[in-house]
């Protein structure tokens, strides 16, 4: 999915101002961001409740960027046809809300979107083994899922070098994005151990200027 070498910058509307969000999606089509992340929690799956349908729809009529859908419901297939239709390219989806991963993988992909799964920080990557060759995106939760701006959990690391021992073994075409807690610092080192993409939410969105930051970011 990578075009070049590039690291694939994912903004999270999370921190955006809901208020102005006309505003900040314009800063982002006019940034070097490659996706929007847009995070979907239903209080369920996680202690949170963000925003839902006429948001993503609202957003893909006036985003230019690749819309990165990371679900963090219960029974997501219930869902995956009208978040197409709002117009998601990504949809991801986590391991741990999925009984039959393969299925909703399969219905995923046939619609025409790119497959992730998320792994929440406990989930081990090892998990992934039989469908990695299925998914396009291995998204790492480098963060218990729920909220923006908590504290990175190390552990990620080793996580993403596992996901890219795991992708070369079974010869994946899959890309390894970490989200939660990432800022220059965990950035880089999450870069130096093989990760592809990058969501940021407070870090970008709470910067004095979000398109340098978005930069910054892109230069990792
Ligand atoms: C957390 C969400 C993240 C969140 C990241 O549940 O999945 O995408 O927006 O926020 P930061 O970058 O502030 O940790
Ligand atoms: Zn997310």
């Amino acid at each position: 999915m990578k075009t070049n070498n590039d690291i694939i910058v994912a903004p999270s509307l999370l921190s955006a101002d809901f208020a102005n969000l006309q505003k900040d999606v314009e800063m982002i089509n006019n940034s070097q961001a490659d996706w929007l992340h847009l995070d979907i929690m239903d209080g369920v799956f996680v202690p949170n409740i963000s925003f839902g349908m006429p948001v993503v729809g609202a957003v893909h009529k006036i985003c230019t960027k690749v819309l990165d859908v990371h679900l963090m419901i219960v029974e997501p297939d219930k869902f995956i046809d009208e978040f197409c239709k709002l117009g998601a390219d990504v949809l991801t989806v986590h391991y741990e809300a999925c009984p039959h991963l393969h299925r909703t993988i399969q219905r995923i992909k046939a619609l025409g979107m790119k497959a992730g799964v998320a792994l929440n920080p406990h989930t081990s990557v090892s998990l992934l083994e039989e469908v990695v060759n299925d998914i396009d995106v291995v998204m790492l939760m480098s963060v218990n899922p729920g909220f923006g701006g908590q504290k990175f959990i190390e552990n990620a690391l080793d996580k993403v070098s596992r996901a890219k021992e795991l992708i070369l073994k079974r010869n994946s075409s899959a890309i390894v994005e970490v989200d939660g807690g990432v800022n220059l610092s965990t950035g880089k080192q999450l870069v130096e151990a093989g990760a592809d993409a990058l969501v940021a939410g407070s870090f970008v969105f709470g910067s004095p200027n979000p398109v340098d930051t978005i930069q910054d970011l892109k230069k990792l």
